[in-house]
């Protein structure tokens, strides 16, 4: 049955960089929406008009509330049933193993309200086989149907780029699957409503791999500049300049640019779901994935390092210096400081005794790394600092009043121009 007509009423669970981007689309193009969260005070800030994602500002989930078709809830008790729900929940490591709690729970909370013709997908990051083998035995089993036969069942990888206005949830592809031919058509209609152009691919399976295929590709190729950004600073060339000139390559050659370190929710973390499964059901190393994580992890310390040694070259010491980084969070123009190499760069530099200060306008107070003083950006914080560390490129940053006031900037971007005061990764 098509479960995708007229009002159809969505419920999405969690409501966070992805949920909650999902929910205001769905209201903006007519759905009757509930947003779940277990974060009950999350919930209550979205009641509010709230919204902690950038990307959904203020004034859009106020708009969503206003239409009356925006519910935020931390509890399913007023809930009777829905067409179609999706799972938007975290998919963290745990020790260095996929940790599927959050999903299970999910599915768990969703299973009692699936009814005959009811529709569900999932969207976390994950590695393959979790639509199939985890999400639709809890959903059967709570609800007391078969997937397939009275509900459908799917996976829709989100491809969400946190800060990025030109490719959009509405304007990306969306890749579709389902667990039979029903299925997929469904999950199909349902995301044609929602973003200009859907995949559909052949299975759950194919879905989730083409996730984190998407991710480890992405991973691998910045370890390989990051790796190759330390070989060339120790044999004096100037990596920016050949990936500068490398990029001109219209054909086989993708642009990465080193950086002090992967951050963010994605690639510290999906590509591991992806090695543990080749190893738990292969039994191999998937060595791509382990050298990547190496080298990334590595960064934060590599930084310091390069930090030490200019100042060494200047007769100081770390000890009782101030120094101030720019760029808190994972990656410019966003707030989102989950696994930021800063944390790391900050906990190296205070054991070392640096005296140090952070800025970022994106970040709440209450998320700069322990012993950071948070400040504004100004010329007189500049001109105090010791050193400067580059580590997010936000826009609200005056690069040229950076270059002007610092007396020493280790730029690990490549946003400010090489120069006499300004030393890049
Ligand atoms: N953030 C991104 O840019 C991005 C991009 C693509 C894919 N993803 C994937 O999407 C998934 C969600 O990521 P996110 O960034 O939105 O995470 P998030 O942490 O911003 O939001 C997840 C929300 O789910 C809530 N939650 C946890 N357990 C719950 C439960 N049982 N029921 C209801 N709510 C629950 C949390 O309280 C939180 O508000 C992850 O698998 C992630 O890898 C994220």
């Amino acid at each position: 049955m098509m479960a995708v007509m007229g009002k159809t009423r969505l419920v999405v669970v969690g409501q966070g960089y992805v949920g909650l981007a999902l929910a205001m689309r769905a209201v903006e193009v007519g759905f009757d929406v509930v947003g779940f969260d277990v974060d009950g005070d999350r919930i209550k800030s979205l009641a509010a008009g709230h919204s902690f994602v950038e990307d959904v500002g203020d004034d859009l989930l106020q708009a969503a509330l206003a239409t009356g078709r925006y519910r935020p809830i931390a509890g399913f008790d007023e809930v009777d049933g829905f067409d179609v729900a999706v799972i938007a929940v975290p998919t963290p490591l745990r020790e260095g193993v996929p940790d599927l709690s959050y999903i299970e729970s999910a599915a768990r909370s969703l299973a009692g309200l699936v009814g005959p013709g009811a529709t569900v997908v999932l969207e976390s990051t994950t590695f393959p086989g979790t639509t199939e083998e985890l999400v639709g035995p809890i959903l059967e089993q709570g609800s007391g149907l078969a997937a397939g036969a009275d509900f459908h069942l799917g996976y829709s990888p989100e491809r969400i780029d946190p800060g990025n206005r030109t490719n959009t949830l509405v304007t990306t592809p969306k890749v579709v699957s389902g667990i039979d031919a029903a299925s997929l058509a469904v999950v199909r209609s349902f995301y044609d409503r929602l973003v200009e152009e859907t995949v559909a691919v052949s299975s759950p399976r194919v879905a989730e791999l083409t996730k984190l295929l998407e991710n480890t590709f992405r991973h691998v190729n910045i370890a390989l500049v990051n790796e190759l950004a330390m070989f060339a600073n120790d044999l004096g060339i100037d990596m920016w300049e050949a990936i500068d000139a490398a990029s001109t390559k219209p054909f086989g050659y993708l642009r990465f640019t080193p950086g002090p370190g992967v951050g963010g929710h994605c690639l510290p973390v999906d590509p591991s779901y992806l090695s543990w499964q080749v190893r738990r059901r292969l039994g191999q190393s998937f060595r791509f994935v382990e050298l990547a994580n190496d080298v990334n992890d590595h960064m934060p310390d590599y930084v310091v390092r390069r930090l030490v040694a200019a100042l060494n070259r200047r007769g100081e010491a770390v000890l009782g210096r101030r120094i101030l980084l720019l760029g808190v969070s994972f990656k410019r123009n966003v707030g989102d400081c989950r696994e930021a190499p800063s944390r790391r760069i900050a906990r190296l530099l205070a054991d070392m005794g640096a005296d140090l200060r952070a800025c970022d306008p994106h970040i709440e107070m209450g998320d700069f790394p322990a012993g950071v003083a948070p400040v504004e950006l100004t010329a007189d914080e500049l001109a105090a600092a010791d050193a400067v560390v580059a580590l997010v490129d936000h826009d609200a940053f005056d690069a040229s009043a950076v270059v002007r006031h610092s007396r020493y900037v280790l730029d690990t971007r490549g946003w400010l121009p090489a120069g006499e005061n300004v030393e890049r990764l």
